[in-house]
């Protein structure tokens, strides 16, 4: 569902023209659709209503200011991987207690910054993080929620790039594991033990891995209840699946009745990650055609937008659907026309960038036309970079017949910003690592044993753990 329609000769976003917006703002741009994120929201809660689900948007998918003031408003928490995620919520007054904090390299720093905001939980991805975690509580004063992140070893057939429940992959403790580590995430008395989570993939268009991934972590939660009365919820990740080419991915109610008798039997609150499936579909990215060209067999249509402001095609060879913002209507989704086959490729110096290969197109289009790439709302912004020195696009929300510029375009000096054409250079005045051979005075020429640099500890102790803010306890130093 989503509210990009074609009607009266041109796309519409609710009630806003595209070309005639593309005209104000320029292009490339990426727009967004509030009632479409709105109806998400509301769909999610509602399938899943009977386990009175917390609704943690994975603001990796798009952490737009003005977009998540809206899915705040609807009793969205936030799902956040880094401490410049938890910024932008607390940016838009999120409560700290629907804030969970996911990702395998936790600084200690971004430990503190969220364990002094109050978070309601970490998910714990390793038993080392669990230790540094402890270490950094005690250090605060403060303890520390843990939902213990469990890798079920399921297959959630998604691309690999995506994939992150199987045993190969970086994320999760080994289910195997899980049980010793809630042991002792529970012996631990600067932590307390909120959850567990597991996140099997993203774009999941089947619900079979859900129901298998969820039966092992509850298999789990059964096993250490009597010994965790603290443990409150179950968090199943994100990763429902949306439409791109074809419409595959089941409803939002089908994922949510495949897992029902599975969390019926959990006795634990539901916590869900979604992403995509509430931003993937409410959002288009506008661009304009340059040039077209043939080469070879090949016919190329030049646009204005690149795999620096949407690399989703690049990377994972991803399909969205691109069609001409003026004339008629696209064909209907998960149909192919007999059109003539186009590369729509952009301006970077990358023969991988492109927006899509071989794709029937109309062969009417020429330089002027605008392009709506669509279902570009996920993944497309906040994977965006200044590659070959180009501004990023702005990003525009539109609510009914009006919109805002949430985010304004780049410019030239915000390229540059930071940097210094002749910076001052000083001299390093930090310790030489330990073992760093010291030359000293006389005695150092060829020949003579070099004498070795003292350990750390056996100099003035350090003041802090790399890329902390407070002072470091002798457990931290250990184990940083
Ligand atoms: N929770 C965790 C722990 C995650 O790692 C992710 C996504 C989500 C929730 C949200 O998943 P979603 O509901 O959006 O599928 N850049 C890729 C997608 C990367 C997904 C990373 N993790 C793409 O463009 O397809």
């Amino acid at each position: 569902m989503d509210y990009f329609r074609h009607h009266d000769g041109r796309l519409w976003c609710e009630d806003v023209a595209l070309d005639r917006l593309a005209a104000e703002v320029g292009t490339p741009a990426y727009v967004y659709s509030k009632r479409t994120v709105v109806e998400h929201v509301r769909k999610l809660r509602a399938a899943f209503a009977e386990f009175d689900p917390l609704v943690c948007f994975a603001l990796k998918s798009n952490g737009n200011l003005a977009l998540l003031d809206v899915v705040r408003r609807e009793g969205c928490g936030f799902d956040v991987v880094s401490g410049g995620e938890l910024r932008r919520v607390r940016a838009v007054g999120a409560k700290p207690s629907s804030v969970v904090f996911a990702g395998v390299g936790k600084t200690v720093a971004e430990m503190e910054e969220a364990i002094e905001a109050g978070i309601l939980f970490f998910n714990v991805e390793s038993e080392e993080e669990v230790e540094v975690l402890a270490a950094t509580a005690a250090r605060v004063g403060r303890r520390a929620g843990v939902a213990i992140r469990l890798n079920p070893d399921v297959d959630p057939k998604t691309h690999t790039y995506i994939s992150t429940g199987k045993k190969e992959s970086k994320f999760g403790v080994d289910i195997e594991r899980g049980e010793a580590l809630a042991r002792r995430v529970l012996a631990l008395p600067s932590l307390e033990l909120r959850g567990l989570q597991c996140h099997i993939g993203s774009q999941l268009t089947t619900v079979e891995p859900y129901v298998q991934a969820l039966e092992r972590c509850v298999a789990l939660a059964t096993k250490i209840r009597a010994d965790a009365p603290s443990l409150r919820f179950l968090d199943m990740g994100g990763g429902f699946g949306i439409y791109y080419q074809d419409d595959v991915a089941p409803p939002i109610d089908a994922y949510a009745k495949a897992v029902a008798p599975v969390l019926r039997g959990a006795g634990l609150r539901l916590v869900l990650e979604p992403g995509r499936v509430i931003v993937g579909n409410a959002g288009v990215l506008l661009t304009r055609v340059l040039y077209r060209k043939i080469s070879g067999d090949k016919r190329f249509v030049i646009v204005d937008a690149g795999m620096n402001d949407l690399i989703r095609p690049s990377l994972y060879g991803s399909y969205h659907r691109i069609w001409p913002v003026l004339g008629d209507a696209p064909p209907p989704l998960g149909t192919e026309s007999d059109l003539p086959l186009h590369d729509i490729v952009g301006p970077v110096c990358e023969s991988g960038d492109f927006l899509a290969k071989d794709r029937p197109f109309p062969p009417g289009t020429k330089a002027g036309d605008l392009l709506a790439v669509m279902s570009a709302g996920a993944y497309g912004f906040v994977m965006a970079s200044q590659y070959n020195a180009r501004p990023r696009p702005p990003e525009i929300l539109v609510d009914g017949a009006k919109y805002a510029v949430a985010r304004r375009r780049e410019t030239y000096d915000d390229l540059v910003r930071g940097e210094i054409a002749r910076p001052a250079y000083a001299k390093l005045n930090a310790a030489p690592p330990p073992g760093t051979p010291v030359r000293k005075g006389k005695g150092g020429g060829r020949g003579s044993t070099p004498k070795v640099a003292a350990k750390p500890t056996a100099r003035k102790p350090a003041a802090k753990p790399p890329g902390s803010k407070a002072p470091a306890s002798p457990r931290a130093r250990r184990s940083t």
